[in-house]
């Protein structure tokens, strides 16, 4: 069995790859050739465990990772986990790699998905509400997406950004990318055409303002619970269609449960994402008065695609650290 560490797995993979695998991975989900029960998720004291196990025609993967919100305020990041892969043939433990690494990755890729179908074509500008693990990758991946120039940046309680900042610098391609902090939301939302959300808020980030959020594209990444909501309602009257990546998204995120609950959101708007791929029909917003939202809960799906073409990607570069059970 081989053990990929962050740097590893970073090395076996690049963004534009995990890109094209997401898009693979909505395939795979469109056509239904996969099998994945719901995720358990066990709470105790507001400490979560998420068990992600899926089966594919010619692979199987389970990811557990740990959410703990509270991590923010000792300075640690939220997730910590491990993804596991076996083999097809024996269920025999293949590869073990740093969950939360492979949780990022997947999740900014699928953000930046988004991206690439939903906002305007030339939109230069984004803005990352939550400056954490989730929302440094949704940085790099948007600018993958669309031309950025400029990418601006809120965090609560004045969190030092110089790392995250320095950090994002060493990775973007183009070197002639602004990086801005701001001050407060609104003034973020009022400069960017993309807007992320990627923070582990109980209650909404994003302002109840329908004039401040006309014409945005808005991927929501944050809140997997019933209680945990980025966003308010007065997105639900701006958009025709709410994108998820997973219908169960209506069940689990209090962004798509709680406008459901109220009569302000209705499951026939509710589209997936495989299915707009699938319609090739081309929904990227052309003028101002066009707004786009995208909903992401992730999946094991994601996990088991990713992981595996990290896999095969590390065997063919000789990549990973060889563990003997
Ligand atoms: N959709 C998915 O597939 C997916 C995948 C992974 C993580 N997530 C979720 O994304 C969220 C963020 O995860 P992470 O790993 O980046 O956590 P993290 O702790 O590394 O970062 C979260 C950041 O958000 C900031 N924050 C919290 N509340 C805020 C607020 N109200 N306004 C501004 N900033 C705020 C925190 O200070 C922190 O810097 C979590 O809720 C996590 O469960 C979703």
């Amino acid at each position: 069995m081989i053990f990929l560490n962050k740097i590893e797995i970073e090395r076996a993979i690049t963004l534009d790859e995990v890109m094209n695998k997401i898009e693979e991975a909505y395939k795979v989900f469109y056509e239904e050739k996969f099998y994945m029960p719901p995720r358990p998720v066990v709470e105790y004291k507001n400490k979560t465990l998420l068990y992600m196990p899926c089966f594919m025609d010619n692979s199987l993967g389970t990811k557990i990772i740990s959410v703990f919100p509270e991590n923010a305020n000792i300075g640690e990041p939220a997730i910590y986990g491990l993804m596991l892969l076996n083999d097809y043939t024996t269920g025999k433990p293949i590869a073990l790699m740093d969950g939360q690494a492979i949780t990022s990755i997947r999740t900014g890729a699928v953000g930046g998905v988004g991206v690439r179908h939903l906002s305007n074509k030339n939109a230069s500008t984004v803005g990352i509400i939550g400056a954490g693990v989730q929302g440094f990758w949704q940085a790099l991946y948007a600018c993958k997406a669309r031309p950025i120039k400029t990418i601006f940046l809120f965090n609560r309680n004045n969190k030092d950004l110089t790392v995250f900042i320095k950090n994002l610098k060493d990775k973007l391609v183009d070197e002639s990318i602004n990086i801005v902090v701001c001050d407060d939301v609104r003034s973020l939302i009022e400069k960017s055409e993309i807007v992320i959300t990627a923070t582990t808020t109980n209650d909404p980030v994003i302002p109840n303002d329908k004039n401040l959020l006309r014409g945005k594209c808005f991927i929501a990444v944050g809140s997997y619970k019933h209680d945990m909501r980025e966003f308010s309602d007065a997105i639900f009257s701006l958009v025709d269609k709410v994108y998820v990546d997973l219908p169960f998204a209506c069940e689990e995120s209090g962004d798509l449960v709680t406008p459901i609950e109220k009569g302000i959101l209705t499951e026939d708007r509710v589209v997936t994402m495989s299915a707009l791929l699938n319609s090739k029909e081309d929904v990227t917003i052309k003028n101002e008065n066009e707004t786009q939202f995208f909903k992401s809960v992730g999946m094991g799906l994601f996990d088991l695609i990713i992981a595996k073409a990290i896999y095969e990607n590390a065997k063919l570069k000789n990549i990973g650290q060889i563990i003997n059970m």
